[in-house]
Parts: C-alpha cells; structure tokens; sequence
C-alpha cells in the first residue's frame, strides 16, 4: 500500500508539538506492515535547509498567488514531497504565526495551496507516482480530501486524523470563491462550517475514515464539551471514527542510549538518575533538596491547565516539591511561571523556550512530571516520563487516563500503578495530586516499583501501527470494485 501523508509538521525538520513526533515516527511504523508512505510537507526554511539532493517533480506558476514547485527528497528512510512555495512558507516567525505570536492573515491560503497540491499529486500530477490512499492530519492537512473528492481520483481512499480538535481552521465565507472548489462544495455536505469555511469540518465530512489519537477522545469529542462544535457530524459518523493510541520512537526515547543525557540507565539502575536530576538542577539553577523534583515540558497554554499549575506552585513549594518548568507559550502564564521562580529561588526554575535536547534530560532527571491538562488528546509526554522512570501526575482526561494507572490502593497492591491520576480542571484536584505524589514519594520501595512498572509498559508504534495498517487495508477494499 502506497500512502500520501500530508501535515504541516514533521520530526526532526519542523516541530511546535506532538502532531510532528506522530508524522515523523508513522513512516517507519508502518513498514513492516508493507505499507510506503510519502509524507508532504511545506517548504519552511528549516524544512529546505535540511534537505539533501532533491529533484523537482512538480511546477506552478501560480498556487495562490506566487510560483511554487514540489520537490521530491528521501532523508534516510523518508520519502518526503515538499512544496517550495516561497510567498507562502519563506518566512521568520513560528510555522503558524509571525514573530510576535499573532496567527498569519493568509494561513488559509497556505493552508490551501498545501492541501491542494497534495490533491493534485493524489490525483496523478507527479510521474510514476500513484498513492492508493490520502492520510491528511489536522486542519492544516484537511482540505485536500475536498480537493480529492472534486479532484482527478474521486474514489481514493482516505483517512483523516485529528491530534487536537480545539485547532479547527475557520475562516469566513468570502476565501470560498478562492479555493477553486466547486460552487456545490460551499454546503452542509461540503466544506461549509456555520456559514463560514471549515477545514477541518471539511476533511470530516469527506474522509472515509476518521482516527483520533486515543480512544477515550474518540469518545469525549461525541459531547458537547469536548467536541467543540464538531460532535454532531461527528456522531453522525461515529462508525467511521476510531480512536488509535500515538505510540512513541522507542529509539529515540532510550534512557540507555539517549544522546541529550548524560547518565544512561535501564530499569536496573534507577539509582543512576540521581546524577541526571543533579545536572538538571544545574541548568534551572534548582538547589538539592529532600522533596521530589517536579518537572513540566509542555505548552504553556490553558488547554495544558498551566494556569491551574502556576496558582498551586507556592503551595507545592510549601508541602516540600521543587519544580523545574521548561516551556513557552501563553505569555501571561509564562510571567506567570517566572514570578514564582523569583519567589521561589533555588526551589523554583523556569526555561521558557523550546529545547528538545533539554526536553530529553528533564525526563531522564526528575522524579514527577505534571500534565494537569483540561483535555489532551493523546499527549506524549506522559509516555517519554513512563519509558524515562519519571512519575507522570496527570489529569484524568483523553490519552492521560489511558495512559497512566492510577496508584490507588488496588492498583498498588497489584504493583501496576504507574503514575498519579486526578480530576481535571481545578486547583483542589491538582493539590491533592501533588500531594499524593509527595507522600508517594517517600515510600521509596512503592516508588521504585511504580518507576519499574512505566518501564516495563510498551508504548512503542507496533500495536497502533497495525490498526492504521489494518485500517488502510480495509478501505482500499472498500473502495475497490468487486
Ligand atoms: P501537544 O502536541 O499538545 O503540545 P504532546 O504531549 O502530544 O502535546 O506533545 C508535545 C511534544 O512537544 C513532546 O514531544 C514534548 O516533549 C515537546 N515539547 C513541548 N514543549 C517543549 C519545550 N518547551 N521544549 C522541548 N520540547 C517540548
Ligand atoms: C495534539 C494533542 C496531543 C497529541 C498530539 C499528537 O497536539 O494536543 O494530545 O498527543 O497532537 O497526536
């Protein structure tokens, strides 16, 4: 099976979240199921920059008002498509937004010329070239299963993944005459989204087959609460809507061989990551204490519930925790963050920014990460602290509950907890957490064997790499005339 992934991200070229680790990992994941995907990506200066030889395969002297051209690269063992569209994708600032954080204007037409082009490649446009299914993931990916529908090869095959429902790429009405889709599209049935244009609604409405990145999202996004608007189209094809754990790159994530740390261990040798949590200490200018390092990587946003987490840091100082945060974000709680660690000095440091290699080390050095998230699709981080023997202090929501064992009286007596599970959403529950996790933590035996027990847990691509494969086989028989 021959599949055409298109995202807007992808590890190790281009990456603001988990949708680039999930692209960047599937590839490889699927191999041995005998399915080849190409993945097209924009041409963003770092995506160019780390390109070797590439060959054009694809020109155009006008995708949305400027010249582009596809280039085909393998890096490794990926197959790569990538659309050099410099008026839409040569620029400073983050994939999404300029400098200053503020969304581009034009981020429906980028949006649109990649979905396009991906449309017209599924189509035939690339000699020699022919994909028998389209795996588009998030909004930014979306409106190519439009263009496919309306497009040279209706009857593809097609998969539309959602990481994050929250992110939905609405735009008003007007940009419709611009895309160059039939008038019939602009519709219920179509790509029209409460009067506006939806992208995301769009690839929903087309897609033969829907995944969301965990199975209890896949529920949670058929209610209101969770489904953001979309809960009714998305009930209405509940039985095309599956929901596929993310797995995690097991060799990238090796605390026995990870190149960002500098103190390898395995199960056995948990004592050694004392030596990463002093070199952690270091770089947050954190000073040696008794009570558990408390760690965050993420986001600083309010879908993480970082707002819940910067209200409670004076009281998880007081009950005996020190915290280290590394992340960016919402700059109202990145001030935030930054005052407690001026209150809090030597107990409290804060990294804004993004740094994968120090992402590595805070899970190889400190003893609990928390993710008291108000929703979370799948998250990852949580995974990488279960394989990196760092306590994960979740909330009870999405991939979080699915993901981490509550150590709960029964749970512990089993010896199968592997982490702190609370109610999501208000500071009480994330304060008895962090208190559980305190109290936990002196208990050293039952410690070390909920440590052992995140380690042992696979979270590697197999299991879910099969679904998708699986997945894929179905539809194509689907699709093909008997
Ligand atoms: P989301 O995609 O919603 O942000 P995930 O948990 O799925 O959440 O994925 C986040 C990814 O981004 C993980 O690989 C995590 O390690 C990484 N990450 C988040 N913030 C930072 C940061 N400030 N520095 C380095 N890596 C980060
Ligand atoms: C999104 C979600 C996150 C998920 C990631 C990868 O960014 O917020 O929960 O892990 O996509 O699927």
């Amino acid at each position: 099976v021959d599949v055409l992934a298109v995202a807007s991200e992808m590890h190790p070229l281009v990456k603001t979240g988990g949708l680039a680790d999930v692209v960047g990992a599937l590839p490889a994941a699927l191999a041995p199921y005998g399915v080849r995907v190409t993945t097209i990506l924009p041409g963003y200066p770092a995506v160019l920059a780390a390109l070797p030889a590439t060959r054009t395969v694809a020109r155009y002297a006008d995708l949305f008002g400027g010249p582009a051209r596809v280039l085909r690269a393998t890096l490794g063992d990926t197959r790569l498509l990538v659309l050099d569209a410099p008026l839409h994708f040569q620029r400073d600032g983050s994939l999404y937004g300029d400098p200053s954080g503020r969304e581009w204007p034009d981020n429906w037409q980028r949006f649109a010329a990649l979905s396009s082009v991906a449309a017209d490649i599924a189509g035939g446009a690339i000699k020699g070239y022919a994909p028998d299914l389209v795996h588009a993931h998030d909004w930014q990916a979306a409106l190519t299963l439009a263009y496919v529908r309306h497009g040279r090869r209706p009857d593809l095959p097609t998969v539309a993944t959602i990481h994050n429902l929250a992110f939905q790429g609405r735009f008003d009405a007007d940009i419709f005459p611009a895309l160059g889709l039939p008038w019939s599209a602009f519709a219920t049935d179509g790509v029209e989204y409460y009067g506006g244009v939806g992208y995301l609604k769009a690839g929903l409405y087309y897609a033969d087959a829907i995944t969301t990145v965990s199975p209890a999202y896949a529920d949670e996004i058929l209610t209101p609460t969770h489904g953001m608007g979309l809960e009714g189209l998305l009930a209405s094809r509940r039985g095309r809507l599956h929901g596929i754990l993310n797995g995690i790159d097991t060799a990238e994530w090796d605390a026995a061989t990870d190149r960002h740390v500098p103190v390898h261990y395995g199960p056995r040798g948990l004592a050694e990551r004392r030596r990463n949590r002093r070199a952690l200490e270091k770089r947050f200018g954190i000073a040696p204490g008794d009570g558990p390092l408390f760690a965050v990587v993420s986001r600083l946003t309010w879908q993480k519930g970082m707002d819940i987490l910067a209200d409670e840091i004076d009281d998880l100082v007081a009950m005996g925790g020190r915290l280290a945060v590394l992340g960016s974000g919402d700059r109202g709680i990145e001030g935030a963050m930054l005052d407690a660690a001026a209150r809090h000095r030597g107990k409290v440091g804060v990294i804004t920014g993004y740094d994968e290699s120090l992402s590595h080390l805070v899970q190889a050095g400190a003893d609990a990460l928390l993710i008291p998230s108000r929703f979370e699709p799948c998250g990852l981080t949580q995974l990488y602290a279960l394989r990196y023997g760092c306590i994960p202090v979740v909330a009870h929501t999405g991939g979080l509950g699915d993901t981490v064992i509550d150590a709960n009286q029964a749970a512990l007596a089993a010896g199968v907890a592997t982490g702190v599970v609370h109610d999501p959403g208000t500071r009480e529950a994330l304060h008895s957490g962090i208190h559980r996790t305190i109290a936990l933590y002196r208990e050293r035996e039952t410690w070390a064997t909920m440590q052992r027990a995140g380690m042992r847990a696979d979270f590697s691509w197999r299991q879910s790499a099969a679904r998708y494969a699986a997945l894929y086989h179905s539809l194509l028989q689907e699709r093909t005339p008997a």
